[in-house]
Formats: structure tokens, C-alpha cells, sequence
């Protein structure tokens, strides 16, 4: 059908955007606008000869030319308003219009969790602990084996595990300790770091769960570190953040990687001590596990020496930001709702 129209549409398109595109200045552009679009111009003679086409060629034949002068009138408009910001340019007119109101953007503030892992870090720096932050994608050797729970270890239960492939080789780390395998493989001891980054589990996303959440992670190994240390450290963290009159109390726990094993917790901040619904009328909020680090971690970590002795402590940071904020619903931290996050400074 295409062959027995009395014009080549497509070869006067390609001609008309190859003359438009080597236009420099309006003069020219006016002659391309008359030639194609003038009362004489090739459009209207073509318009008027259609009736000069077989009737059944001629709805092709409109339709064509209308695609075509669409096409090209767009090429034109375009051409013009670059020509004309060219020679404003080229004036030395400014091509802003000065006097439209600017566009507002709205200024950010740190998030929650930020704010207080800048703090965390600023409390241990100020203790001369380095801080690291490890990959969140671990293998399966330095999220468990390495940390003294091996496969078949009851403890590996308390992770609900994102596993990355069917071998279970890796998986999106459920805490910040194996960071400890790899500092202790790294660096030489003594040594004293923190842990800070994302951690995840297999949990529902609900008021007080989120699959994703956050960690810090502390290790303080040398050759005179006893348990008096891990208290002294961990007390005086607890007060730097939640305000020197906090009690903090220690209570015997269990994980696999640190013997003995402890649990910290601070007086209520809501309730000073009283008992209320958020520390569930025991007075106390659980915020730290913590422990002398187990002998099998400094063996898998490649280190030998029998004198060695370390404290090692995990905290959610989530939680700590909820407690200092009086926020009731972990959500809140990931929906990026501005008038939440608005309100932290
Ligand atoms: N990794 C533990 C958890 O996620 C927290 C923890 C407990 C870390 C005791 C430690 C520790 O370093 O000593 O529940």
C-alpha cells in the first residue's frame, strides 16, 4: 500500500529533521518553518493534493502526513527555545527566570538509630575502643562455628537464620559478634573495639520485631582483663547514655561464646525503678548480654596464647533508641514517615 502513495513520507521526514538538526540561527529556522509548514509550504500542498490520491489510499495517506507534522512541529518548538536560551546566553541574559518561586526542599535530619549510634561511638572513642563494622553477608563459619556454636548446638535456634543458598554456607548475619573473629584475626591483642551495623532474622515485622534491625558489638582482649573490667566498661557506658542516676544491675545468663555469661539491665527510665508497662512491672529493661569470652573463640579466631583473656558484650540498638525516645513500635524506624523523622535532633 505504501508503495503506490504519490510521496515518500518517511524520505521528507528524514530530510526535514536533517535540515532542522544543522540550523544555527532563527533566520534559518523561520525558512525551515515556511518551506514545511507555510501556506505554500510542503505540508499544505500535500494536504491539498490528497484529494487527487484513490479514495481508499487517502485515510493512510492523512494519517502519515498528520504523524509526521506532529513529529516535526515538536522538533521545531524544541529548536526554537534552544536557539533562544543560546542567544541569551550569548548575550549575556541570564536564561532563569528569576522571579519564579524557587522549589523547597525539605531539610533532613539524622535518623534515630544514627543519632544514637553516633553516641555509642563517641562514649567507647572516648574509651579508646576502635570501631569496626564487618560485612553483613557472613558466612556460616563466622556467625556460628567460630563463636562456639557448631551445627547441632541447641543455641543456634536462637537465630532464626536468613540463609543466602542451599548449603547454608551463607547467610545475612543475625548479629554483630562475628565481627569478633574477624578483629581477632586481624589486628594484634590487646585490643579494644566496637561492633556498630545492620543485623538480621527471620522475624515478623511487628511493634517490637523488625527482620531488620541493629547491633553494637564490643571486645576488650589482653592478658589483665577480668570481669571487674566488663562492669566497670559496661556501667559506665549504660550511665554516659541513660544518665548517671540509672541503676544498672548484672544478672548470670547464658551464650555460647562468653563463660560466664551475663545479662544487663538499667532501672526502668519510664518508671525509675517503680514498675510500669514498658518494663513490664519488674522495674528493670534488659539492654546488654555480655560475658568473658569463651577460650574455643580465641582457638577458632587462630589465636593460641592460653593467657589471653577478653569481655565481649551485644546490645540492640534499636531497642536502646526506643527506650530513649519513648518510641512504642520498632516500624517507626523503617518507614521514613517525615513527620516521625522530623522530630529528632
Ligand atoms: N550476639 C548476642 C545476640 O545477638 C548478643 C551478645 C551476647 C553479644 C553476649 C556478645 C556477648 O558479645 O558477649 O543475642
Amino acid at each position: 500500500m505504501n508503495e503506490k502513495l504519490p510521496f515518500d513520507m518517511d524520505a521528507i521526514a528524514k530530510q526535514a529533521v536533517d535540515e532542522i538538526e544543522h540550523i544555527k540561527d532563527e533566520e534559518d529556522l523561520e525558512k525551515w518553518r515556511i518551506k514545511y509548514f507555510g501556506r505554500k509550504g510542503i505540508f499544505a500542498t500535500l494536504t491539498s493534493n490528497l484529494s487527487e490520491i484513490e479514495q481508499c489510499l487517502r485515510p493512510v495517506a492523512g494519517m502519515k502526513i498528520n504523524n509526521v507534522k506532529k513529529q516535526l512541529t515538536t522538533l521545531y518548538e524544541e529548536k526554537k527555545q534552544s536557539l533562544i536560551s543560546r542567544m541569551q546566553v550569548e548575550k549575556g541574559k541570564s536564561v532563569f527566570n528569576l522571579t519564579l518561586p524557587g522549589l523547597s526542599s525539605e531539610c533532613a535530619n539524622l535518623h534515630p538509630i544514627t543519632l544514637v549510634s553516633r553516641e555509642i561511638v563517641r562514649i567507647f572513642q572516648g574509651l579508646g575502643f576502635g570501631v569496626h563494622t564487618g560485612p553483613e553477608i557472613e558466612t556460616e563459619f563466622y556467625n556460628f562455628e567460630a563463636l562456639n556454636t557448631p551445627a547441632d548446638h541447641p543455641a543456634r535456634d536462637m537465630w532464626d537464620t536468613f540463609y543466602l543458598d542451599g548449603q547454608k554456607k551463607f547467610l545475612l548475619r543475625t548479629h554483630t559478634s562475628p565481627v569478633q573473629i574477624r578483629v581477632l584475626q586481624r589486628l594484634t591483642v590487646p585490643l579494644r573495639i566496637i561492633a556498630i551495623g545492620k543485623t538480621f532474622r527471620r522475624d515478623a515485622f511487628d511493634a517490637s520485631h523488625s527482620p531488620v534491625f541493629h547491633q553494637v558489638e564490643g571486645l576488650m582482649v589482653g592478658y589483665d582483663i577480668n570481669f571487674s573490667n566488663l562492669k566497670a566498661v559496661l556501667t559506665f557506658f549504660l550511665k554516659e547514655l541513660f544518665g548517671s542516676s540509672v541503676n544498672v544491675r548484672f544478672l548470670p545468663s547464658y551464650f555460647p561464646f562468653t563463660e560466664p555469661s551475663a545479662e544487663i539491665s538499667i532501672s526502668c527510665v519510664i518508671c525509675n525503678g517503680k514498675g510500669c508497662q514498658t518494663c513490664g512491672n519488674t522495674g528493670w529493661l534488659e539492654i546488654l548480654g555480655a560475658g568473658m569470652v569463651h577460650p574455643e573463640v580465641f582457638r577458632k579466631a587462630g589465636l593460641r596464647d592460653e593467657n589471653l583473656t577478653g569481655f565481649a558484650f551485644g546490645a540492640g540498638i534499636d531497642r536502646i533508641a526506643m527506650i530513649k525516645y519513648r518510641i512504642d513500635d520498632i516500624r517507626l524506624f523503617f518507614l521514613n514517615d517525615m513527620r516521625f523523622l522530623r522530630q529528632f535532633r
